[in-house]
């Protein structure tokens, strides 16, 4: 089938949601996702959003705060920008129906703001520790709402439809990009077919990939399908060894690396090994507030040197009432699995968190395909540089997709609706596979390679392995991708591959450690040479 639109939007979380409201009063909209339509990081967002909207705070503290955690990689007219448009864009969203926590002070009512990791002052704002669900909540209402928005659930993006795929002439409809993007093939996981997306606008907002790793807090969508499509197009890539791992996911063999927020340790939770000793304080002065960088490695080194399993956060000496009132979500996830978190203190890991990197955009979200943006965690802004600051992610989505609906409403002439002739989906000889054992054997293969040889901490060895490993089962998948029909995890095996290969290349190519990229080759931080984004094409090196 084919299906015309003016605006084609490739996820259903904050980013895609967001852009979907602001383009939908130019065009029709199409918004296609993997799973059903709240499925998302977004949903699951615990700790909140870091505006200035305190009398406390400054924009200046926020900006500086931000650059600090990114070790000397972040754009600082991008933080600027983001950091002094945030609150305008958390306004939008209450407008918009979003509910946050406030409390009662000297009898008034103000923003319950909280503290998380290398933040100077209290400047979250949150819903409870459910945040992400109550965006998520408000902006699908809205947007299911609207007349002109189409929403497609069960249906996964293939490939990006580029002018140069099907032999288009450079027309670029008076853009200055090397190749126009007109849509994507998209399969229909519940009828097996393949779907042809036209499109004036296409928006990459498949969020992270937090897949490619053993452990993760990220929901099962998280497979880096934007990173790895923008990739095949010829999308520029960046700064995709910059991997955060979050200090704190539950110990539990059941519990899928349940993330147990930031806001814990901002509300006073402490560290402590096994055998009740502190640590932090070894480490950094901000102790268990430091950036995420320094506690993650902090618990990494601890675990290396005890042989435990885990270390214990402890937040039990605030308090049932306030513990409860406070996190219900993590008080009752972890309730199921047999911890009182207001009475013991919690057993607690590090595990893949999000990928500061991805496709390369301007201060608009356009990237360098004409008529291709991309926002959220699958963009690389120049926001987050080395290492993004807690709780800075969902405003980065906001503030970005707000400026590229406006970009996109000044480029696009949507009466201009003529779309070249683009071929169908071509399976070719592709039979029904009899083998579904190569893609999960190849799935866990990876995902295991990744944590041991690319993880928190890495050696130019271990990344020699891991390159040898990644290259062996992509000439694997290659095979089986061409010769089978076309699967929801084949899609995704196909994108965890090509994402563990950029990683596995961004990482090798800085020679260095800075913020989340720590080789112990490499220990010290090079600002000589180093201090720049490591950006990568398809078909070339860095
Ligand atoms: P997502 O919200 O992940 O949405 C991606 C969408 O794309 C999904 O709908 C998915 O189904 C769809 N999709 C993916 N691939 C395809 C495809 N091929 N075809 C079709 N659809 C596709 N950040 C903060 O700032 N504050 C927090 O408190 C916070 N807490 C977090 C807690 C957890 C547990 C996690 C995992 C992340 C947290 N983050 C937080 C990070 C933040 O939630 C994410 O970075 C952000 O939500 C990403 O938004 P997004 O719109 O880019 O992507
Ligand atoms: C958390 O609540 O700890 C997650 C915050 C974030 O990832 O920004």
């Amino acid at each position: 089938m084919e299906i015309k639109t003016d605006f084609l939007i490739i996820g259903s979380g904050i980013a895609g949601l967001s852009f979907a409201l602001k383009v939908a009063a130019l065009g029709s909209v199409a918004i296609v996702t993997k799973k059903d339509r709240l499925e998302s990081s977004t949903n699951y967002a615990q700790g909140g959003i870091a505006v200035v909207m305190s009398p406390d705070d400054s924009f200046a503290s926020h900006i500086e705060d931000t650059l600090t955690a990114g070790d000397g990689l972040c754009h600082k007219d991008v933080v600027e920008m983001v950091v002094t448009e945030g609150p305008a864009r958390v306004g939008e969203l209450m407008e918009w129906g979003v509910e946050f926590t406030r409390r009662e002070e000297n009898g008034k009512t103000e923003f319950d703001l909280g503290r998380e990791g290398g933040h100077s002052k209290r400047r979250i704002i949150h819903a409870k520790d459910l945040t992400g669900e109550e965006v998520e909540r408000a902006l699908i209402a809205k947007v299911e709402a609207h007349p002109r928005i189409a929403i497609f659930e069960n249906h996964v993006g293939i490939d990006l439809i580029t002018q140069s795929k099907f032999g288009g002439s450079g027309d670029a409809r008076g853009s200055d990009k090397n190749d126009l993007c007109w849509g994507a093939y998209v399969l229909d996981v519940k009828s097996g077919e393949v779907h042809t997306f036209l499109a004036s606008v296409s928006l990459l907002a498949t969020g992270g990939a937090g897949k490619v790793y053993r452990y993760t807090s990220n929901p099962d969508i998280a497979t880096g399908d934007g990173i790895a499509m923008a990739y095949r197009s010829g999308a520029s890539i960046a700064n995709v060894e910059f991997i955060q791992f979050h200090p704190t996911c539950l110990y539990h063999p059941e519990a899928k690396s349940f993330l147990i927020s930031e806001a814990v340790r901002g509300e006073g939770g402490t560290l402590k090994l096994k055998n009740g000793t502190s640590f932090m304080e070894q480490y950094h002065p901000m102790k268990e507030l430091a950036p995420r960088d320094v506690v993650a490695r902090a618990i990494d080194l601890e675990l290396k040197k005890s042989g435990d399993d885990y270390v214990l956060l402890d937040i039990s000496h605030r308090g049932a009432d306030f513990v409860t009132k406070r996190f219900p979500n993590i008080c009752r996830t972890c309730r199921t699995f047999g911890y009182d978190i207001t009475k013991n203190p919690i057993p607690v890991v590090p595990a893949a968190h999000y990928i500061c990197g991805g496709v390369c955009t301007d201060k608009n979200g356009e990237t360098d395909i004409g008529r291709l943006y991309a926002c959220g965690e699958t963009a690389c802004t120049g926001l987050h540089g080395a290492n993004r600051l807690a709780s800075n992610s969902l405003l980065e989505a906001l503030v970005f997709a707000h400026r590229a609906a406006l970009e996109a409403a000044r480029e696009v002439r949507v009466e201009d609706r003529e779309f070249p002739q683009v071929p169908a989906w071509d399976p070719g000889n592709a039979v029904d596979s009899d083998e579904s054992v190569v893609v999960s054997h190849n799935w866990d293969e990876i995902r295991s390679l990744m944590w041991n040889y690319v993880g928190i901490v890495t050696s130019d060895k271990r990344l020699i392995r891991a390159q040898r490993r990644i290259a062996l089962l992509q000439e694997e998948i290659r095979e089986y991708y061409w010769n089978f029909i076309i699967t929801k995890d084949l899609i995704e095996l196909r994108n965890i591959a090509t994402v563990a290969e950029l990683i596995i290349r961004c990482a090798q190519v800085r020679k260095e450690s800075r913020g989340l990229h720590y080789n112990i080759d490499f220990p010290f931080k090079d600002d000589k040479t180093w201090r720049r984004d490591t950006i990568i094409q398809k078909g070339s090196g860095e």
